[in-house]
């Protein structure tokens, strides 16, 4: 019998494994990879260069990077079958379960490289996932809009290939922007991993089963769709133009948020464990103010979004709270003036997070003490009772 009391139980506030990929000091508002600050990694690397730290521990010379990258574009090609299964999807299909699949289908077309012991066939793995992720991305994207799917260009930088296989048509060439490349391999840094979320915790459950890296992460994926998680990005977006179809008045929509009126969320804001401002935040700001400025986004959708950061970082209810913009608060408007549509965030943020996933499945399946999770429960049910026959319920 536990009374009233209440408890914190299961992954909600249990340390769920060791790691020393990521680490965050949520009142500090601190995020390292490998213990390089966020900070660095955002303004002097790229996107492929922290895949490599975050995946193999350390920083890539310039030799390791060219080859790690080298490896990657020679596995963003499509078996062509593979291309057949996009097709099949609806247009009206959300891009998330899209990609979940094509990741899903791997473990099938790629049967030789889902060994949770062979190196060789864990890195083939992982070389596999960071290739092919962005071409199932672009296709889900291209699918739902009717296009002809592209095929990658090894000639292209991974983020240049990414966005031309999204926007590139057979019928024009396609000349990507070099501040909008940089914002998004900026962008897949800030994501590409967080510690024990919601996503990462469910591909290290999984992964714990033995179940291959591919099946793994899959699940990671399904576990990001949610608007608590990384569907807030798309949701904040959606607040946004909600509060600019009804006049625009942020002070009004944040006391119905206070009044528990709009589902009792300020999308973007809030954070498991940052309960300070999330480092991550602080950085899109800086890229969304830049690239919105020359964007016709910029006027309407930011404004209100900075109106509505201004107010709750001044107004008791958020501060009580220690609610403050988290990284899904600005990426919204960037995606969307990069050209994205809003059902395409949770999808960057799963191609930015993918080393991150993976890197956690690896590092736990490298692990020799690993056992499988087996998370354990406070039981509030019924106590002992005997059966009742069914003509005498
Ligand atoms: C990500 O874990 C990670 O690292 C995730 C992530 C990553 O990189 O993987 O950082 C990515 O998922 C960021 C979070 C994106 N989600 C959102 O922006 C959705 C909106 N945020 C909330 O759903 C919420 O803030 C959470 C889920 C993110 C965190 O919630 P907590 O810390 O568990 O807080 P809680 O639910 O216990 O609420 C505490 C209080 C409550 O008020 P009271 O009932 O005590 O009066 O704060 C309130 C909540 O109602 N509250 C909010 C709020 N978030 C919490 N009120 C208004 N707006 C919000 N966003």
């Amino acid at each position: 019998d536990t009374g009233d009391t209440t408890f914190d139980v299961g992954f909600a506030n249990t340390a769920a494994c060791r790691s020393a990929i990521t680490y965050i000091d949520g009142d500090e508002g601190i995020l390292r990879y490998r213990g390089y600050p966020i900070e660095q990694l955002a303004e002097k690397s790229t996107f492929l260069e922290v895949a490599y730290l975050v995946l193999y521990g350390e920083l890539p010379t310039r030799d390791q990077a060219d080859e790690f990258e080298d490896r990657i574009k020679r596995s963003s090609l499509l078996d062509e079958r593979m291309r057949d299964l996009f097709r099949c999807f609806p247009r009206r299909s959300h891009p998330m379960p899209v990609l979940s699949a094509g990741i899903m289908a791997l473990s099938t077309f790629n049967s030789d490289s889902t060994s949770v012991s062979d190196p060789d066939q864990i890195e083939t793995a992982t070389i596999n996932l960071l290739g092919k992720a962005p071409t199932f991305a672009a296709y889900g994207y291209k699918n739902s809009m009717g296009q002809p799917m592209l095929y990658p260009k090894n000639d292209l930088s991974y983020i240049e290939n990414f966005m031309r296989l999204s926007f590139g048509l057979p019928t024009e060439m396609y000349e990507p922007d070099p501040k909008v490349t940089r914002a998004l391999d900026t962008l897949f840094i800030l994501h590409a991993d967080h510690e024990q979320n919601c996503s990462t915790s469910t591909v290290r459950l999984v992964g714990s089963s033995q179940a291959d890296i591919y099946t793994s992460v899959a699940s990671g994926v399904n576990a990001l769709s949610g608007p608590r998680h990384g569907g807030a990005n798309q949701q904040v977006l959606e607040m946004l133009q909600r509060i600019q179809a009804d006049g625009g008045d942020a002070d009004k929509f944040v006391e119905r948020i206070k009044n528990r009126e709009e589902g009792a969320r300020l999308m973007g804001f809030g954070h498991r464990v940052y309960k300070n401002y999330d480092p991550r935040a602080a950085i899109v700001k800086q890229h969304a103010d830049q690239i919105l400025s020359e964007s016709e986004h910029h006027d309407a959708l930011l404004d209100i979004a900075l109106r509505l950061e201004e107010i709750a970082l001044s107004d008791d209810f958020f501060k009580e709270r220690r609610l403050y913009p988290n990284v899904d608060f600005y990426t919204g408007l960037l995606y969307q003036a990069i050209g994205f549509p809003t059902n395409m965030f949770t999808v960057l943020f799963a191609l930015g997070r993918l080393p991150g996933w993976i890197a956690h499945w690896r590092e736990q399946n490298a692990d020799p003490a690993s056992k499988i999770g087996r998370p354990r429960q406070i039981y509030i049910g019924e106590t002992e009772r005997d059966f009742v026959d069914i003509d005498k319920r």
